[in-house]
């Protein structure tokens, strides 16, 4: 394990506060700045530390791309190609790519449910997204992320368990804030290492301890050697 990212605490990290102001839009800028805020310095080194340097790195889901120009930066070798289903999203994180002046992160539209190995991958991760995704496809996305993973790669996964469950409904809410339609089925810690481990990953689990509720948990998932 690697650990790269600058072992700064606050919001003031320079990184972040280059990605919160490369959103043209206010509105962007300020999901991006709570977005960070929630997760924070620690969480982003946390996640930061199963990156490899080198390498291309998928980022499915990747949203308006704060995680992907954030570690573009922090890892200036390693290429970060994030793919996500909304257009609208994808746009704005190239061009906020554009005004970081980021030559090793780029997005396209892709549909996760759809996705299959199409390159050979140094490491990929998934934050908040496995939720968004209809049961059905799930077990075949991670056994297509695992073919595309280069033996010992690493899958990272970020996802909120169901218990407790007020911690749950938090989430729920909020979530349902940020897209009103749309799949929202929350797998219980146990029930996402088992099957993760079914496709064969080697999986190592741990919460992520919040003072906010939400029942954050990493599992950092291994392709065999
Ligand atoms: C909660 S956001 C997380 C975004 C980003 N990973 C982050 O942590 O900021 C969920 C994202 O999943 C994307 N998404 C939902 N279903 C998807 C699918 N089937 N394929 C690709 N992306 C999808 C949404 O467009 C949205 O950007």
């Amino acid at each position: 394990m690697t650990g790269k990212a600058p072992a700064t605490e606050s919001m003031r990290s320079e990184p972040i506060l280059r990605v919160i102001h490369a959103y043209e839009d206010w509105i962007i800028r300020t999901y991006c700045w709570v977005r960070f805020w929630i997760l924070r310095q620690r969480f982003l080194d946390e996640i930061g530390q199963y990156l490899p340097e080198r390498g291309t790195i998928l980022d499915l889901g990747s949203g308006f791309g704060l995680f992907s120009l954030y570690y573009a930066q922090i890892l200036p070798d390693a290429r970060f190609r994030g793919v996500d289903l909304s257009r609208r999203r994808v746009e704005m994180a190239k061009r906020a790519a554009v005004r970081l002046g980021l030559a090793n992160v780029t997005y396209e539209v892709g549909d996760a449910t759809a996705w299959r190995a199409d390159d050979e991958y140094a490491a990929a991760y998934m934050l908040d997204i496995v939720h968004h995704i209809d049961e059905e496809f799930v077990r075949p996305l991670l056994e297509q992320l695992q073919k595309a993973l280069r033996p010992g790669g690493r899958l990272i996964v970020k996802e909120v368990d169901t218990r407790p469950r007020y911690k749950r409904w938090f989430t729920y809410l909020l979530d349902r804030l940020m897209s009103s339609r749309g799949v929202i089925r929350y797998w219980s810690a146990d029930e996402l290492q088992r099957l993760l481990e079914e496709v064969g990953f080697q999986v190592h689990r741990h919460l992520m301890v919040d003072y906010l509720p939400y029942p954050h948990v990493l599992y950092i998932c291994q392709r065999e050697e």
